[in-house]
């Protein structure tokens, strides 16, 4: 994860500190393997704990960086990139949208769901884009969907829920498309949550699927799209290179991001459990490198360590819910 930082805050790092003892504690009593419950309770307190410093326009995802993805934008809303972001995560959110085989003029009427909406920031940017009758972000954190509730709802539109991607509560065929972004690498069973966007959807609904992969879970995908018997999935999309092209704009001195994750108080004890010092918050290139929140959960023995770790690439599969 990488958070794209646009505001100074006064730290309540001490909450993620906290939640992070609390965890150790737990995984300590509890070393009988990696229950799934287990997992997500981790990943709930800690993504609690990210939202505590979080401020409004933040974003928890690489971004990525295109010339032609950055000109249909610009198209749509001029000069979307020039106050108080650096465009990138919303450029990542544009690419889960623009794949999807609906014209952007086509979506009035239809109801739009993401699931790891985080601090809503991608949801609330495409609902400027669309005109969806409904759009509605689902995460595993309370503290963050309460604040994207507070910073961003929009009544009978744009609005979050508390929930786990593998039990959405949501009735069958509710909604026309599901994106998900940079999160499904924290869901215990990938497969249970593509089982439940097939089940919400309609027929000849759509799901974006954007994620950064290793070896394993990558192996994983394509297995469970061969047995897959709900979706037709369109040929998967490679944007490791464009994401790369956003960390490295992140990482030059003196970058918005880098300005603006300088900014926050983080207490020391924060960054260093964040991972040397918060620098890979500052850029770190993700391929090579291991999922910050991976190295949480191994560290505390909630996950068992991987054969393979390191993240090689980042990819986008469209699939259409069969008729
Ligand atoms: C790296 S963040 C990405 C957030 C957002 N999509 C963005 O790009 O800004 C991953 C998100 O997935 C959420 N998440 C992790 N496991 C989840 C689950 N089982 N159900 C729903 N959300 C989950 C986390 O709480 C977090 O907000």
């Amino acid at each position: 994860m990488s958070t794209s930082t646009h505001n100074s805050n006064a730290a309540t790092a001490e909450d993620f500190a906290s939640g992070f003892r609390k965890l150790n504690k737990r995984s300590e009593a509890e070393r009988g393997g990696p229950a799934p419950e287990q997992v997500k309770g981790a990943v709930s307190e800690i993504y609690n704990g990210v939202a505590s410093w979080s401020t409004k326009g933040d974003f928890w995802n690489w971004g990525m960086h295109d010339e032609r993805v950055l000109a249909e934008i610009r198209e749509l809303v001029p000069d979307f990139d020039r106050y108080d972001t650096d465009g990138l995560s919303e450029q990542l959110y544009f690419q889960a949208l623009r794949e999807i085989p609906i014209p952007l003029d086509g979506y009035a009427g239809k109801g739009v769901l993401e699931v790891g909406s985080g601090l809503g920031e991608g949801l609330n940017f495409l609902s400027r884009l669309v005109n969806a009758s409904q759009i509605i972000g689902l995460d595993l954190s309370r503290a963050a969907t309460d604040r994207a509730n507070a910073r961003l709802s929009r009544v009978d539109r744009l609005s979050f829920v508390q929930g786990d991607a593998e039990d959405l509560p949501f009735p069958d065929g509710e909604f026309d498309v599901v994106i998900n972004v940079e999160s499904s690498h924290n869901y215990p069973d990938l497969g249970g949550f593509l089982d439940e966007a097939a089940r919400v959807l309609k027929p000849g609904g759509y799901l974006s699927h954007v994620d950064l992969f290793i070896d394993q879970s990558h192996a994983r995908l394509t297995q469970l799209k061969q047995q897959d018997r709900a979706f037709e999935w369109a040929e998967e999309v490679d944007i490791t290179e464009p994401v790369r092209a956003a960390i490295r704009k992140r990482l030059v001195p003196g970058s918005f991001y880098r300005q603006n994750f300088s900014s926050k108080k983080l207490s020391v004890k924060t960054r260093i459990m964040m991972g040397r010092g918060g620098s890979h918050l500052a850029g770190a290139d993700f391929v090579g490198h291991r999922d910050w929140l991976d190295q949480v959960l191994e560290a505390t023995r909630i996950r068992p360590k991987r054969t393979q770790q390191s993240y090689h690439s980042y990819r986008q599969n469209i699939a259409r819910k069969r008729s």
